[in-house]
């Protein structure tokens, strides 16, 4: 492989991921492909935008022309496929636009990348052509729906049971990537992860929105009785996780990603609390009043718990940070990075890309 697109490369882990190809394979050319929605923002990049193996494509993955032209131009032999609308509350508000984005843009690469691949001979012949390049699909732990029993965790095995019209979508874009492996021997890889944290992350998902609203002691909204129970994953984790599956994972397959670390919403909200006071020099417990119960988000996942033994028995994956110094360095980072909270929180990032490209 020597020419892969990321698709979702300004977002959250899509920029984590797009650094690390860019920094560890030197002799790869790394195509950003993004079309800098809300949640793109170039400046997650700035440190590598100027490295000879990284180029960035402003673009929408529904636009079958552009990624056809994108696709050629780079002579692509690789896709990991991460942009997505991402984010439940909205796809609450605006399912329509989950639908556009990650299922008929998921069916826009494909197509794209087998019309290409398979330089348009048919059957065994196209089938033939494809061989060694791939399509590699991000998707979530969200598809297999909530678990109930405790102790219990998913698995490549359990059925598919999304509730949300965000992990409705990723379903169905995970069942497409199948079918165009099943039908026309694409050659295909997916993943399913549970909840990042990290760095980087719009401040829309709990942890960067908790740790904005601390910071200027405004209200925490707790859905519900803040007893759903989410499975956390440091996003570098995730990347390196993606890294391997890419590299050594068997084609075909699916691999989960997790970390084995469950936290009821209420007990991160207050270790986030604890930590993020003491670094702010509040008195211990002075945030705990900023907690506030409000109704909770419809269909609301209970729990998810991945198991990724799989993952570790096949490729010898293991996640590599310990959560307590994982998430208190995360903390520390928003903290220290109010310049960038502020430019999210403003859209003045939305700037970025007229500023470091010209409109190109
Ligand atoms: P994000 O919302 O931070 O980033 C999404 C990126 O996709 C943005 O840069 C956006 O500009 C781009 N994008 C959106 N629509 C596009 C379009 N039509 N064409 C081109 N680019 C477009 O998302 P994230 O949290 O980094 O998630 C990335 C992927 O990983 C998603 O597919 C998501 O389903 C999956 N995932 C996320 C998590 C998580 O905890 N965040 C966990 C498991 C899986
Ligand atoms: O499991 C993987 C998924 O994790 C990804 O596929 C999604 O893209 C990602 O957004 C995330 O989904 P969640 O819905 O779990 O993440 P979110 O940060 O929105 O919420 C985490 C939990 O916190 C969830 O139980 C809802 C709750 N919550 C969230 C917000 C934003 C609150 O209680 N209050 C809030 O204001």
């Amino acid at each position: 492989m020597k020419n892969i697109l990321i698709t979702g490369g300004a977002g959250f882990i899509g920029s984590h991921l797009v650094r690390l190809f860019v920094n560890r394979y030197p002799e790869y050319r790394i195509i950003n492909y993004d079309l800098l929605t809300y949640a793109g923002n170039l400046a997650n990049l700035s440190d590598i935008q100027d490295v000879p193996n990284y180029f960035f494509e402003k673009g929408d993955i529904c636009d079958s022309e552009n990624v056809d032209r994108v696709l050629r131009k780079y002579e692509v032999d690789g896709i990991i496929h991460l942009a997505a609308e991402s984010h439940v509350d909205r796809s609450i508000t605006d399912p329509f636009c989950f639908a556009r984005t990650n299922v008929l843009g998921t069916l826009t690469l494909l197509q794209a990348a087998r019309n290409c691949w398979s330089r348009g001979l048919a059957g065994d012949a196209g089938r033939q052509a494809m061989e060694g390049h791939l399509f590699y699909h991000v998707s979530t732990d969200e598809v297999y729906g909530s678990l109930s029993e405790p102790g219990t965790f998913f698995t490549e095995e359990c059925r598919y049971d999304p509730h949300s019209p965000y992990s409705a979508s990723k379903a169905s874009s995970d069942h497409f990537v199948r079918a165009f492996r099943d039908t026309y021997g694409l050659p295909v890889k997916i993943s399913n992860c549970s909840n990042n944290y990290g760095p980087y992350q719009f401040p829309e998902k709990l942890i960067p929105l908790f740790l904005n609203n601390i910071r200027h002691s405004k209200p925490l909204p707790v859905y519900g009785k803040g007893e759903n129970v989410r499975d956390w994953l440091y996003v570098m984790d995730h990347a390196r996780a993606i890294d391997v599956i890419f590299h050594r994972g068997r084609i075909g397959e699916t691999y989960n990603i997790g970390g084995f670390n469950e936290w009821k919403n209420i007990d991160l909200i207050k270790v986030m609390i604890r930590v993020a006071d003491s670094l702010l020099g509040h008195p211990e417990g002075h945030s705990l009043g900023l907690i506030t119960y409000v109704t909770d988000r419809p269909g609301h996942d209970m729990r998810y718990a991945i198991d990724s033994t799989k993952l570790k028995d096949e490729l010898g994956w293991e996640p590599s940070l310990q959560f307590e110094e994982g998430i208190t360095e995360t903390i520390r980072w928003y903290l220290d990075h109010q310049e960038w909270l502020d430019n999210v929180t403003s859209g003045d990032y939305m700037n970025y890309y007229e500023k470091m490209y010209g409109g190109r």
